[in-house]
């Protein structure tokens, strides 16, 4: 009941005017088909990363390894698996009717985990007003390929159906988390149960770090000197962020974060509050460290160079270390959050981490 409660609330808000609402969101986009055509090198790249994987249609569950799978948390049961050939997410509490929801779609990679998107038409054989998005309370854990409780989630044992089946998303939310993780969304389409990425590209697209590349075909075309595209690695850092700052910035706008805000999905903000970037005068940026097109590198030491690029005798532009001046800088200043049951997420604003 208090799912469904929650439920009428969420809906009786109105869908966000954003994307897809007045001026047709594919006005300029080419789609990343396209650029590939020509930028061979920089797709092949893309099409393996994870900013390229982080968004799937249902039915690539299809070929994901290990499914179905079940697990418990106490007495309540979650299962996903195909019912009827439609993927679905089961949850049943002791002694309730077991609720099947179909899966909408599925978010998320191989660094941590995969996150289901459920759209629910009914709950407990009510029909809702109109349908709602769930995240699920359970997610497929990287590697293993097992159900694992997702983090963020209600934290004390569910129960109702509310808080069983996972977090009622509500729209303004719905979008952002499928806008950070899929190219520009309608909400209103996904709820309708369509195909929710628009000019059929899915995941982080090339033209959302390089804005729409119409102009730049058309210019190429007719041999222009103006380009007509972003390359973002000739903007200044500022600028280079905030194009990650779309979905790098977290949830909140943070204007001091503490330490344990700046974990979740906020990079940038990690970054620009550290000192190294405050006193060169944003002398770093993410690029620094890392080629947004492909897969983050696992070897520290590819990282520790780029300290070195400040903090060394031979540069000596900055202090250099009184621990250690030569390497294991980053398991010191940017120390993976080791808290169970969370993304083990480097932390991102540099400085001396006392605990
Ligand atoms: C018809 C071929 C073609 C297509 C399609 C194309 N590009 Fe290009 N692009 C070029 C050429 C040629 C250049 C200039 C030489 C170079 O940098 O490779 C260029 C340059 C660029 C640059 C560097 C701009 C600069 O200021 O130096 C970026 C970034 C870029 N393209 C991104 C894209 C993206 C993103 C797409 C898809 C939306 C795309 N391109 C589609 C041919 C193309
Ligand atoms: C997550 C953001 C992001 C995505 C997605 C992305 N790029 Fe880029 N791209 C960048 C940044 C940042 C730079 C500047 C740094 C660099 O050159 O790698 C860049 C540079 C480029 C350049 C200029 C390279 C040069 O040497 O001058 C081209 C061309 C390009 N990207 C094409 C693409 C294409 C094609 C796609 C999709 C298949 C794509 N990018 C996807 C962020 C992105
Ligand atoms: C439209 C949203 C979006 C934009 C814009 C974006 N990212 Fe991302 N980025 C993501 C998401 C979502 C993930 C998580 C992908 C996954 O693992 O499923 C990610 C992951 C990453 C990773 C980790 C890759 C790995 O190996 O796990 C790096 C590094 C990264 N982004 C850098 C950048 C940089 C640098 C920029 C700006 C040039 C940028 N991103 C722009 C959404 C975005
Ligand atoms: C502000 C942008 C943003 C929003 C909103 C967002 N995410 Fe993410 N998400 C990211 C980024 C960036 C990452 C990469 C890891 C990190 O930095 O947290 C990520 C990582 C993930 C991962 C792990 C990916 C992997 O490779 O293992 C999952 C799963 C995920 N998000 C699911 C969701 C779901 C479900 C929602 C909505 C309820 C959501 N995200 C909302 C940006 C976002
Ligand atoms: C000084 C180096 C450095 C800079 C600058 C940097 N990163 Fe990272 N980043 C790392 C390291 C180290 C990892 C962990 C890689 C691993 O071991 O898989 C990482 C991992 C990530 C991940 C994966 C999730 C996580 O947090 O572990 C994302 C997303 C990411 N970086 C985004 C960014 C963005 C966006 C920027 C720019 C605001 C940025 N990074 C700047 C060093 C850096
Ligand atoms: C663009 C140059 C630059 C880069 C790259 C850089 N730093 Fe710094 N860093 C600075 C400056 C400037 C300061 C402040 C003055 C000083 O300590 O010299 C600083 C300060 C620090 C401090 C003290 C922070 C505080 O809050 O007092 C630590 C710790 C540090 N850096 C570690 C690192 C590590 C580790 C890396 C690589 C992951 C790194 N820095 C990369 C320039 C840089
Ligand atoms: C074993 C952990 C460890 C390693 C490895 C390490 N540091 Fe440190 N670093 C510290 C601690 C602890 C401090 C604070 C020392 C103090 O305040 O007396 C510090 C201080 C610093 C400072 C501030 C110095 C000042 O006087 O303000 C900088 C800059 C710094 N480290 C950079 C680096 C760089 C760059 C590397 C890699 C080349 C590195 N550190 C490796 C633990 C470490």
């Amino acid at each position: 009941m208090a799912l469904i409660v929650g439920l009428l609330g969420l809906l009786a808000g109105s869908v966000p005017a954003g994307e897809g609402s007045g001026t047709n969101p594919n006005d300029g986009y080419v789609g990343r088909t396209t650029c590939a055509g020509c930028h061979q090198e920089k797709a092949r790249l893309h099409f393996d990363s994870p900013h390229r994987h982080t968004w799937k249609p249902v039915s690539a569950l299809d070929d994901m390894p290990g499914l179905p799978q079940q697990a418990s948390e106490g007495p309540i049961q979650h299962k996903v698996s195909k019912i009827d050939g439609k993927w679905s997410y089961t949850a049943q509490l002791p002694g309730r009717p077991a609720q099947v929801i179909p899966i909408h779609s599925i978010m998320g990679g191989e660094r941590f985990g995969t996150s289901f998107i459920l759209r629910a038409e009914e709950v407990e054989g009510r029909k809702l007003p109109s349908p709602a998005l769930i995240e699920a309370r359970f997610m497929i854990e990287a590697g293993t390929h097992r159900l694992k409780k997702s983090p963020g989630l209600f934290e004390g044992q569910p129960t109702s159906y509310d808080t069983a089946l996972g977090r009622v998303l509500n729209p303004d939310f719905a979008g952002k988390c499928l806008g950070c993780h899929t190219g520009p969304v309608d909400v209103r389409l996904a709820l309708a149960g369509g195909p929710h990425p628009q000019f059929g590209d899915v995941g982080v697209t090339c033209e959302q770090c390089h804005g729409p590349g119409a102009d730049h075909v058309r210019a190429v075309e007719n041999n222009e000197q103006n380009l007509g595209i972003v390359h973002p690695g000739k903007l200044s850092n500022p600028d280079l962020h905030k194009i990650c700052s779309q979905c790098h910035s977290g949830f909140f706008s943070l204007v001091r974060p503490r330490p344990e805000d700046v974990l979740i999905s906020n990079q940038v903000t990690a970054l620009t509050s550290s000192e190294c970037y405050i006193q060169s005068g944003a002398g770093l940026s993410c690029l620094d460290c890392h080629d947004p097109h492909s897969q983050a590198v696992e070897d520290d030491s590819v990282y520790e160079a780029s300290c070195r690029n400040c903090h060394s005798a031979a540069v000596r532009t900055s202090t250099l270390c009184p621990v250690n001046p030569k390497d294991g800088c980053i398991s010191c200043h940017m120390p993976a959050n080791d808290q169970p049951g969370n993304f083990h997420l480097v932390d991102h604003w540099i400085r001396v981490v006392r605990r």
